[in-house]
């Protein structure tokens, strides 16, 4: 295992004051309805997981009828459904209203300030086919890259869309992250145009967007359109030429865009996220794999029905938004709750008040966001109505049983099963979960495979482990796995399909599987931190940091935290004559919110006039990771110079 293992993940130092032995049966009246109740399911899907995603993309809406299932003759590119064409927004949207639901609700939309809208299919079908043709009216089409930068409002929704009724492929980039960061992930994916917003409400105030990246996207040079929905009002300076408004180009806009017809390999989107490197990898998924995968796992892993009012309280801009804000719970026609700001504005209750007024019965979020609420304390979910709940998720992070218990008992009523998602970027859609109808859930533990998915332990060698910890692997392809990276087939093989051989995935996480076959995450064994459930490499970090003038090297780690699962500690050599002093370091923790996004800055930093290295040079993480955490460090004498480490242990005790 690499030494980055030790300390990842955030188990480790949550749960002190609790672990747990209790189980959590499905409460019969849940098992009794759910959409997954035969345990059979499982063994159906193991015996013939060809069979079992046919039947799924079966229910999907095809142009042409595909002719083979699964082609995984030249591993790890995988092709499924070849020979079949559909269209993704014609799945999630056309065919609902074609079968009379266009006045169903899509979106319960609230503003943070309060602004309600119903979104109804009917309604969504309309702007995406005036969004699509506005975007074809500038040329864009089928292959083309398209970024979104967006708040969490209905157009980001109409925006992703839109691309897919034309075939563009869509870039999203979170809209916390900063200017740089989108500059760069529309520079390697070459994107043609960008759909923004003049700003985004953040705890009542709007923070200007469009404005904000106009300096950094004006040498672009594939960038040739600029679409700007106005969201608060603020009137952004505009390029004569490059930039639209949203509401100019959208609404005059023919309102009939016939579906393009997507071969199902056709790629779909690209996301962005971070690996080992401080380039960011472009997850390349396709058309009708993906689409299978969310609608199997969103209907069977949320227990989608009729009458449900769900809610996933991710940001469209992760690829929680994009498989179970927009294109899982359209394609199954679902109606869910949409809100654009912070928790807990303008007060602490804002979630429970909107899940209540909206009779929210399925609710879907991260760790962190639980530990926030129980520290906000449980009046505030007490003070409302959450008797309609059904259902719990979590996803992002490993859920610390202290947590799983309080969200079950207090958001949950004690009555609602928990899910507890493990999944990723690069898997498209949910792996390893319970389906809340038929596993006994252990808190912290994210259960067993999906059906038709095989997971398994590896050791340094690519054995199995019966039960124990090593590598968590994916031994099976699965419709909605990654097909490559962007533009970068090598760096795809590379990172996954190398270790343990093309047709096992390297998923770069650590687990555990006990007696009773249930994984236990433990976290990651790159170098990536985990922050609040967003993924962040130790390099992204390291390089903005020396980026600035002051800093000669820097190291960065990520420790335990009690609310953030990890949290970004930083180790820096300032330049010649710099002190390292507190107004350095609130210099640093600016810029590196600047180069990638607030979420990035480091939460603590330490300063030395070097860093611990081998005497080839190599820093070594792991001692760092030793002396953040005050940990006794045993024999230094390896290092090129010893008290390099004394000096920052006295800096930490301080
Ligand atoms: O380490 C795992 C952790 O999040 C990583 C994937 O991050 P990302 O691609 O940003 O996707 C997050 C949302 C799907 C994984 O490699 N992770 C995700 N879900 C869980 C988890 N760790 C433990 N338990 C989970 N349920």
């Amino acid at each position: 295992m690499s030494e980055d293992q030790s300390t990842a993940g955030s188990d480790g130092g949550l749960d002190v004051l609790l672990r747990t032995e209790q189980t959590f049966p499905p409460p019969p009246e849940f098992a009794a309805q759910a959409n997954a109740s035969d345990p059979g399911i499982y063994e159906r899907a193991d015996a013939d997981p060809e069979a079992w995603w046919g039947s799924w993309a079966e229910k999907l809406e095809w142009i042409e009828p595909f002719d083979e299932i699964l082609d995984w003759s030249d591993p790890p590119f995988a092709k499924w459904f070849t020979g079949g064409k559909l269209n993704v927004s014609a799945n999630c949207l056309d065919r609902h209203v074609a079968a009379g639901d266009g006045d169903r609700v899509a979106y319960y939309w609230e503003g943070e300030d309060g602004t309600r809208k119903e979104i109804t299919y009917a309604w969504l079908l309309e702007q995406t086919q005036k969004a699509a043709n506005g975007l074809k009216s500038l040329g864009i089409g089928k292959g083309d890259v398209v970024g979104v930068y967006m708040p969490m409002v209905p157009e980001a929704a109409v925006a992703m869309l839109a691309c897919t009724r034309i075939g563009a492929i869509h870039n999203v980039v979170f809209g916390g992250f900063s200017a740089g960061s989108v500059v760069e992930r529309m520079e390697v994916s070459g994107a043609k145009a960008l759909i923004t917003a003049d700003a985004t409400l953040r705890r009542g105030k709007p923070t200007p967007m469009k404005e904000a990246i106009d300096p950094a996207i004006a040498d672009l040079e594939t960038l040739e359109h600029v679409i700007v929905v106005d969201r608060a009002g603020s009137n952004p300076p505009m390029t004569e030429g490059r930039d639209h408004r949203w509401e100019e180009l959208v609404g005059g806009a023919g309102g009939d865009c016939p579906p393009e017809p997507m071969d199902s390999e056709d790629p779909l989107f690209i996301l962005y996220t971070s690996g080992s490197t401080a380039k960011p990898k472009g997850i390349q998924h396709t058309t009708a794999g993906y689409l299978t995968g969310v609608t199997a796992t969103h209907k069977l892993v949320f227990d989608l029905k009729d009458d449900d009012v769900y809610w996933c309280a991710a940001d469209i801009g992760w690829i929680t938004g994009h498989s179970y804000i927009v294109y899982g719970p359209l394609a199954n026609g679902a109606t869910s709750v949409m809100y654009e700001g912070a928790p807990n504005y303008p007060a602490e209750d804002r979630w429970w008040e909107i899940a209540e007024r909206y009779g929210a019965t399925i609710f879907y979020t991260a760790p962190t966001a639980i530990r926030a609420c129980m520290k906000w304390g449980v009046e505030h979910v007490e003070k409302h109505d959450l008797s309609k709940l059904r259902l719990l998720g979590s996803v992002g992070e490993p859920i610390n049983p202290r947590a799983w218990l309080w969200y079950h008992e207090n958001v949950g009523g004690g009555r609602c099963p928990i899910v507890d998602t493990w999944w990723q970027t690069e898997t498209g859609a949910i792996m390893i979960t319970p389906l809340p109808g038929l596993t006994t859930t252990k808190p912290g533990s994210a259960t067993v495979p999906f059906p038709g998915i095989e997971a398994k332990i590896l050791d340094e060698s690519g054995a199995e482990i019966a039960e124990g910890g090593g590598h968590l692997a994916l031994t099976r392809p699965w419709p909605s796995m990654a097909r490559t990276l962007y533009q970068e087939p090598e760096r795809f093989v590379e990172t996954y399909w190398k270790r343990f051989g093309p047709d096992t995935y390297q998923v770069g996480d650590a687990a555990r599987i006990d007696e009773d076959g249930y994984f236990w995450i433990v976290g990651r064994t790159d170098d990536v931190i985990n922050v609040s459930g967003h993924r962040l490499s130790t390099m992204e970090v390291e390089s903005a940091l020396v980026s600035h003038p002051k800093v000669a090297e820097a190291a960065v780690i990520g420790v335990p935290d009690e609310d953030t699962g990890q949290a970004i500690f930083a180790f820096v050599t300032p330049s010649g004559g710099t002190v390292g002093d507190d107004e350095l370091e609130a210099e640093l923790r600016d810029h590196v919110a600047e180069k990638i996004g607030k979420l990035a800055r480091p939460k603590q930093m330490a300063f030395a006039d070097d860093l611990p290295k081998t005497r080839s040079g190599k820093i070594m993480r792991r001692l760092l990771r030793d002396i953040a955490a005050g940990e006794e460090l045993g024999d230094v004498s390896t290092l090129r110079d010893p008290e390099v480490v004394e000096s920052l242990q006295k800096q930490l005790a301080v």
